[in-house]
């Protein structure tokens, strides 16, 4: 399995894994909106490939935390999907690794993202509301799938990076 940046080549094939991982056409169509907006980051979209087949897929895009001294950009990793039949075998951990040292080379502070606690909190994210920040989860999501990873360049007395989080438009399909 090897994990490289996404090529307009493997769109299609992300497309599948995506619908196939979520089982609903709003994921993979999030994907598509992310990459006809300015939000999409392609040095930071990664494919995982078995063979020469697409099996995963990640995203990191740009979104803005609103402090108290205006609107500050930050990155959110949004959506992770692995095909169905390559779960289980760390993959989805390989391309948020991925993700997390392609924004460590961008010098981004932190990462943002909406998901399982159990899940990013054993890969090195914790609760945003522990940091100073919000999400705009949907009713039924629990208050700690708002989860944050601290990067390198992190302060926390850095002001810009405390308040709500405000997503890029692709993700208003998903309210
Ligand atoms: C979540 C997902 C990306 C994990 O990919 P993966 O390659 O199977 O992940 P890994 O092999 O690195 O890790 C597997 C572990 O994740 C756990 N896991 C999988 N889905 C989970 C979920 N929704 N909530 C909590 N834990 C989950 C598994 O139980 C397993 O636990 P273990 O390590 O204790 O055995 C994959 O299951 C998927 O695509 N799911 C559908 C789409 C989705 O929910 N994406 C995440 C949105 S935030």
């Amino acid at each position: 399995m090897t994990i490289r940046p996404e090529r307009p080549a493997d769109f299609d094939a992300i497309h599948d894994v995506v619908r196939a991982a979520f089982e609903s056409d709003l994921q993979p169509d999030l994907v598509r909106a992310i990459r006809n907006d300015a939000c999409y980051r392609p040095p930071m979209s990664f494919v995982a490939i078995d063979g020469s087949q697409v099996v995963g897929h990640v995203m990191l895009d740009g979104c803005w935390v609103r402090s108290t001294t205006g609107l500050r950009p930050i990155v959110m990793l949004s959506p992770l999907a692995v095909a169905p039949d390559h779960q289980g075998h760390g993959i989805g951990t390989a391309l948020i690794d991925t993700a997390v040292a392609a924004a460590e080379a961008a010098h981004e502070p932190l990462i943002v993202l909406e998901g399982s606690p159990a899940y990013y909190g054993s890969r090195g994210f914790g609760f945003a509301g522990d940091h100073g920040l919000t999400l705009p989860l949907p009713d039924w999501a629990p208050a700690r799938a708002a989860q944050v990873r601290l990067l390198t360049t992190y302060e926390a007395r850095d002001q810009t990076l405390r308040g709500a989080v405000v997503y890029p438009e692709p993700f208003s399909a998903l309210e």
